[in-house]
């Protein structure tokens, strides 16, 4: 198939291309240029739209092999593709564990199958994300892992996230930490403030990340290995990023667009949605967190996208299990929080939802660019909608986002010159 893009703003993490055209020939992009004369099956008018290469999230959760009454590789891809995605990561902590072979395998093919978006499958640092031994990174590199992680739990104990390094070091793979110290979160369900006080809501600490974070950083750099630090939601993990790139240690990190957006003043009517882990945190920290997306401390916005049902979540807050869906979401609240208020520019949306994730994996992509794969999102900056319930393509609906007014909308996604979200044919 051939597509010709006319007129549009392209944008990349390194400049934005006014009034241009793309041309796509099979899977790859044929031209970048004004003006371009080509012929092509589908035309369509970029005026008042912006391109973006197809985003890459770092962080989301399918829950396929196992847990598919939450959500299940088709169904989260298809999501993922109407978010504005042509790659994801997908955390190992499903039902079985991907931590062998075959369920890698087992992932890559669903995902192939549906066609929506690459699936890059992160394999768990430990058997059964049980804490104690070590998977055969080797081998799941072979299978196709594009990362280690046993996210959704911490790896508690020193030795083993010390011999994980050192087994990481070996074979040139990717850490990415969940970092909580579990033994010390007790019953918290909530971040510990004033809002939890009034909620009557046990509270998780700050600390209860910054100390695992701290540690983290501090094992990197005694081994020598780059790792990437999961969902930083605190000011101080922030500045513990920012102090140590600037000792030259080669740590990398990423936030959720729900840290950026709302407080914990959402959990204040006992909404189960707005339970996340870690949890929403004051305002201050949204603000520190904005400022390390803008001066590059923060790499990459990934949704860690959570699907759960809608009775899972209608336990209760207290009950719930953590999580929200973000994939639908994530571009709205960068252009609502981030882009409206002044905080980022065009290129900065370019560069963490798409450059950057591509070079933490030591992948190529994520740049619009003459002769690269087609992977485009094409966007609606100024367009106004109120998120509801109905228009979600997840799964799952668990969302604090629901009824609220957003601006800025994916109008389509190509991958490898297929459209794999097309809002005017929904
Ligand atoms: O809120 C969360 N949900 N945090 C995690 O770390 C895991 C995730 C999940 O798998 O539901
Ligand atoms: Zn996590």
């Amino acid at each position: 198939m051939s597509i010709l893009i006319r007129n549009i703003t392209a944008v990349n993490a390194d400049g934005i291309q006014q009034n241009t055209d793309i041309y796509i020939e099979k899977d790859r992009i044929a031209e970048i240029a004004a003006g371009i004369s080509q012929t092509a099956e589908r035309v369509i008018d970029g005026t008042g739209l912006v391109a973006f290469p197809g985003f890459l999230d770092l962080h989301c959760h399918l829950r396929d092999p196992g847990l598919t009454y939450k959500e299940d590789i088709r169904s989260g891809t298809r999501a993922a593709a109407a978010g504005g995605y042509t790659a994801v990561c997908c955390m190992p902590n499903t039902k079985p564990v991907i931590d062998c072979a075959e369920v890698i395998r087992y992932v890559l093919r669903q995902a192939e199958e549906a066609g929506y978006a690459e699936v890059l499958p992160v394999a768990a640092i430990t058997r059964g994300m049980g804490g104690n031994e070590l998977t055969d990174f080797p081998a799941l590199l072979r299978a196709g892992a594009a990362a280690f992680s046993d996210d959704g739990l911490p790896v508690a104990k020193d030795e083993v996230i010390l011999a994980a390094m050192r087994q990481a070091k070996g074979c040139r793979a990717l850490l990415m930490l969940h970092e909580e110290d579990l033994k010390n979160r007790g019953q918290g369900i909530v971040h510990d403030g004033q809002n939890a006080k009034k909620a009557r809501l046990a509270g998780i600490p700050r600390a209860i990340e910054e100390d695992m974070t701290a540690r983290d950083i501090a094992f990197a750099e005694q081994v020598g290995i780059p790792i990437h630090i999961c969902h930083v939601s605190t000011a101080g993990s922030v500045q513990l990023v920012r102090d140590a790139k600037k000792r030259g240690v080669r740590v990398t990190c990423e936030t959720g667009p729900h840290y950026y957006s709302i407080t914990d003043a959402e959990i204040l009517d006992g909404n189960p949605n707005a339970k996340v882990n870690p949890p929403l945190r004051e305002e201050t920290d949204r603000e520190a967190v904005c400022r390390g997306l803008a001066d590059g401390t923060i790499d990459a916005i990934a949704t860690d996208h959570a699907p759960h049902s809608e009775e899972e979540k209608a336990m209760g807050i207290a009950k719930a299990p953590f999580g929200m869906i973000g994939f639908e979401t994530a571009f709205p609240l960068t252009v609502t929080h981030l882009f409206e208020s002044g905080i980022i520019g065009l290129t900065d949306i370019a560069r963490l939802l798409s450059k950057r994730p591509h070079e933490i994996l030591g992948r190529n992509g994520g740049e619009l660019k003459k002769n690269t794969a087609a992977d485009i999102v094409i966007c609606d900056m100024n367009e106004k909608f109120v998120y509801n319930k109905d228009s979600v393509v997840s799964k799952a609906r668990n969302s604090p986002f629901l009824g609220m007014e957003l601006k800025g909308r994916v109008c389509y996604t190509i991958r490898k010159g297929n459209f794999t979200y097309d809002r005017q044919a929904d």
